[in-house]
C-alpha cells in the first residue's frame, strides 16, 4: 500500500487528491516548516549554503550529536577552509582534527572525496546528483542533504531521525532497520518536500526529531503537528518506530602494553600505526594482541598466572614484529571501547625496554644516522641493532614457514587480524608526550596515555 494512503486509513482520514497529497501531510508540510523558520537553532553550518561546509557537517553529524560536533566543526573549517585545503592535507593531519569523533572511515573517506572532487570537477562541488551521490563516503542520506540544503533541489534526506518521525506521524509499522522501508520513507519524504523549500524542510525534520520527536518519551506537547500526529492519536507514540534490534557488538579481548623507553628513549613510550585498511585505518595505537574467548575468566582479574602468560606474549609480539626484546613489569590498568560492532575488553601491561636494547633502539629510530664524532659508540649501537634486526628477520622467516611462534594463539598475527603484511618496525615508533599533538588516537588510547603521562 501506498504510504500516504496506509496513514490514511490507519486514522480513518480522508486523503486529498487535489494536489496528489493527503490533508494531513500537507498540514505536516506547512505545520513544520513554520515551526523550523521560528524556532530553528543557530549553527554554525547554517551561517551560509556552501556546498563545502554542509558536506562536512552532515558527515560528521552522522552517528553523532550536534553539541559535540559543533567545536570540532569549527576546528575543521579553520584548518582546512575548502575542498582544496582538504584534498591536499596530509591524511594524519585530517585523522587528528578527527580524533575523538570517532568513526574515522568518516575522515578518510571526505577528504578521497574531497580529491574526486579536484580531480572530477575542478574543486567545485557539482550541483548534479548523480555526481554527488558518486563522492566517497556520500550515501542517499548525503546526498539528498547536500543537494537540498546547498542547491535547493529536492531530494528527500532520510536518517534514523527523520524515519522515527514519519513512522510516528503516519503512524507506520514496518521495521526501519529494513532496506525497503527506508526506501519507502525516502520517496514519502521526497512528496512532503514544499516547493522551493527543501533545504529548509529537510532541516525541520531533523530538527524536529533532534529536539521535540526524540527516541525515548517525545514531547509531543510543544510538537508543531501534534494535532494531526496518528501515532499519537492512535496513543502508539512510544511504541513507533518499529526497528529489529542490532546484533549486539562482538566482544574482543585485547591486551596492550606500554613499553617503556629507557637510556636515550627515556619518558618516551613505544606506539605502532594501524594499517591501510580496516578498523581505525591509519591511527596510532599501543601494540596489542587478540586474546581467544577461553580468557574470559581471566578478564575478571583473578588470574595472575594467566596475567603472567599473557605479559609474555606480549612480549613476544613486541620481538616479533620490531625485534626489540622487553622485560614485562606488571599490570596497568584495563580499559574498554565499544564500534558498532565489535566491543574491545583491553588489558594494559608494562613493559621495559632493556638498556641494551635502548641503545639498539636509538640507532633504529633514528633511522642509524649516527653521529660520526661518537664512532665507538655508533658502532656498539649497531651492533645490538643488527642484532634486533637479526632476530625479526628470524621471526619473520619462521612466519612464512608456517610456525605458530610467531602467531598468537587467536591467529591474531598483524596479518591475519588486519588483512595486510605489516613488514615490520617501519609502522612503529616512540613517542614522548608531545606527539600526542600531532598523531591521531582512538579516544581509548588518548585517555589512556594522558593519564600516563599526567
Ligand atoms: N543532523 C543532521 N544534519 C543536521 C543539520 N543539518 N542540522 C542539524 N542537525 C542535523
Amino acid at each position: 500500500m501506498n504510504m500516504h494512503r496506509a496513514a490514511a486509513a490507519k486514522t480513518g482520514r480522508k486523503e486529498a487528491p487535489a494536489d496528489g497529497r493527503s490533508g494531513q501531510a500537507a498540514f505536516f508540510s506547512k505545520e513544520l516548516l513554520t515551526w523550523y523558520k521560528a524556532n530553528k537553532r543557530d549553527l554554525p553550518w547554517r551561517a551560509n549554503r556552501d556546498p563545502y561546509r554542509v558536506w562536512v557537517s552532515e558527515i560528521m553529524l552522522q552517528q553523532t550529536r550536534v553539541d559535540t560536533v559543533i567545536p570540532y566543526y569549527n576546528r575543521f573549517m579553520d584548518k582546512f577552509p575548502s575542498v582544496k585545503a582538504l584534498a591536499e592535507a596530509p591524511e594524519e593531519e585530517v585523522l587528528k582534527c578527527w580524533e575523538g569523533l570517532g568513526y574515522y572511515s568518516r575522515a578518510r573517506n571526505l577528504q578521497a572525496g574531497a580529491r574526486m572532487v579536484m580531480e572530477l570537477h575542478g574543486g567545485a562541488i557539482p550541483d548534479d546528483t548523480e555526481a554527488v551521490s558518486k563522492l566517497k563516503g556520500v550515501g542517499p542520506y548525503t546526498t539528498g542533504a547536500i543537494m537540498s540544503i546547498a542547491f535547493g533541489r529536492p531530494e528527500p534526506a532520510v536518517d534514523g531521525n527523520v524515519m522515527r518521525v514519519l513512522s510516528r506521524y503516519f503512524c507506520l509499522e514496518d521495521d526501519i532497520a529494513k532496506p525497503a522501508t527506508r526506501t519507502g520513507i525516502e520517496k514519502l519524504a521526497k512528496s512532503l518536500i514544499p516547493k522551493g523549500e527543501a533545504g529548509d524542510f529537510n532541516q525541520a525534520l531533523m530538527e524536529l526529531g533532534a529536539l521535540v520527536c526524540t527516541p525515548k518519551s517525545p514531547g509531543c506537547l510543544p510538537c508543531p503537528v501534534m494535532e494531526q500526529c496518528a501515532g499519537r492519536l492512535a496513543g502508539r507514540e512510544a511504541e513507533l518506530p518499529v526497528k529489529t534490534k542490532a546484533k549486539p557488538p562482538r566482544e574482543e579481548l585485547r591486551a596492550a602494553v606500554i613499553v617503556r623507553g629507557s637510556g636515550e628513549l627515556e619518558g618516551k613510550i613505544l606506539v605502532r600505526r594501524r594499517p591501510e585498511q580496516g578498523l581505525l585505518a591509519g591511527m596510532w595505537e599501543l601494540p596489542h594482541v587478540l586474546l581467544d574467548a577461553g580468557k574470559r575468566d581471566w578478564m575478571r582479574g583473578e588470574g595472575p598466572m594467566e596475567n603472567g602468560d599473557v605479559a609474555e606474549r606480549l612480549g613476544r609480539m613486541v620481538l616479533e614484529e620490531t625485534g626489540l626484546l622487553v622485560r614485562p613489569a606488571g599490570w596497568h590498568s584495563d580499559a574498554e571501547h565499544i564500534f558498532s560492532h565489535i566491543h574491545w575488553k583491553m588489558r594494559i601491561f608494562e613493559a621495559d625496554l632493556g638498556d641494551e636494547e635502548a641503545a639498539a633502539l636509538a640507532s633504529f629510530a633514528s633511522g642509524g644516522d649516527d653521529d660520526p664524532a661518537d664512532a665507538g659508540g655508533a658502532i656498539a649501537r649497531r651492533t645490538v641493532a643488527e642484532a634486533a634486526a637479526e632476530r625479526r628477520a628470524n621471526y619473520a622467516a619462521a612466519a612464512a614457514f608456517g610456525s605458530n611462534g610467531s602467531t598468537d594463539e587467536a591467529g591474531d598475527s598483524r596479518k591475519a587480524q588486519d588483512g595486510q603484511a605489516v613488514s615490520g618496525s617501519e609502522h612503529y615508533r616512540w613517542i614522548g608526550p608531545e606527539d600526542m599533538q600531532t598523531l591521531p588516537f582512538p579516544n581509548l588510547f588518548v585517555r589512556l596515555l594522558r593519564d600516563y603521562w599526567i
